[in-house]
């Protein structure tokens, strides 16, 4: 599938900071990495988004605090991709999620290794959001293993609210299949393609 990434990804000088700048806050010897001449300014958060659930917009919001870019990846498989919703329709429903954000998020779908798509977007952190301690293990292994493969990239942890801690993508799609309601849970044009696809109202 050819990539579906939107907005001007181009990167704004303005936003660079002059040498001059960039001297008055180097930090001390030996604390940042070798090749990491200057702070991030480009991260991605990525994910199977199979949809958008309000738990990752949460996420993005929060995140848009910290980083002046986003790219939202949505990671796909060709070969095995049991997921509910194409490449494309999930990278619709993102870009719907954030169409009031401009060009401060790009929307994109990627195949192939994250570190190697980061690396690609010039990305030199990875967003993931954490619900629950038992969110840790897997998050631990796959930060572990980026890092391994790709040291200059650092993967970053958010906290989504507490009201998104039992929300996941695959829950939701499970509950919405059975009639149940997920108003809330999902933007409402989610909720939306779930009428349609289980072609019945959720329960209310
Ligand atoms: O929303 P998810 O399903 O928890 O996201 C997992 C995702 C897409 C971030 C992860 O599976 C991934 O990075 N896939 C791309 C392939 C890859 O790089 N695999 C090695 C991860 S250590």
């Amino acid at each position: 599938m050819p990539s579906t990434r939107s907005g001007s990804g181009k990167k704004s000088a303005s936003r660079r900071p002059s040498s001059r700048r960039s001297a008055s806050v180097r930090p001390a010897p030996g604390t940042r990495a070798r090749g990491a001449a200057e702070p991030a300014q480009m991260a991605v958060y990525p994910g199977s988004f199979d949809p958008i659930t309000n738990g990752h917009v949460d996420i993005i919001r929060r995140s848009l605090r910290v980083f002046p870019r986003l790219t939202i990846a949505v990671a796909y498989n060709p070969n095995k991709d049991a997921a509910m919703f194409t490449p494309a329709e999930r990278v619709d429903m993102i870009r719907e999620a954030f169409s009031d954000v401009g060009d401060r998020v790009v929307v994109d779908s990627f195949t192939g290794l994250l570190v190697d798509y980061a690396d690609r977007i010039g990305a030199r952190v990875i967003v993931r959001g954490l619900r629950a301690v038992s969110d840790f293990e897997y998050e631990f292994q796959m930060t572990m293993m980026n890092r391994h493969l790709k040291p200059h990239i650092e993967t970053v942890f958010m906290m989504a609210d507490e009201s998104y801690f039992y929300t996941s993508s695959r829950l939701v799609k499970e509950v919405a299949s059975f009639g149940g309601d997920v108003r809330n849970l999902v933007p409402d044009f989610v909720l939306e393609r779930f009428v349609s696809r289980f072609a019945r109202k959720p329960r209310g």
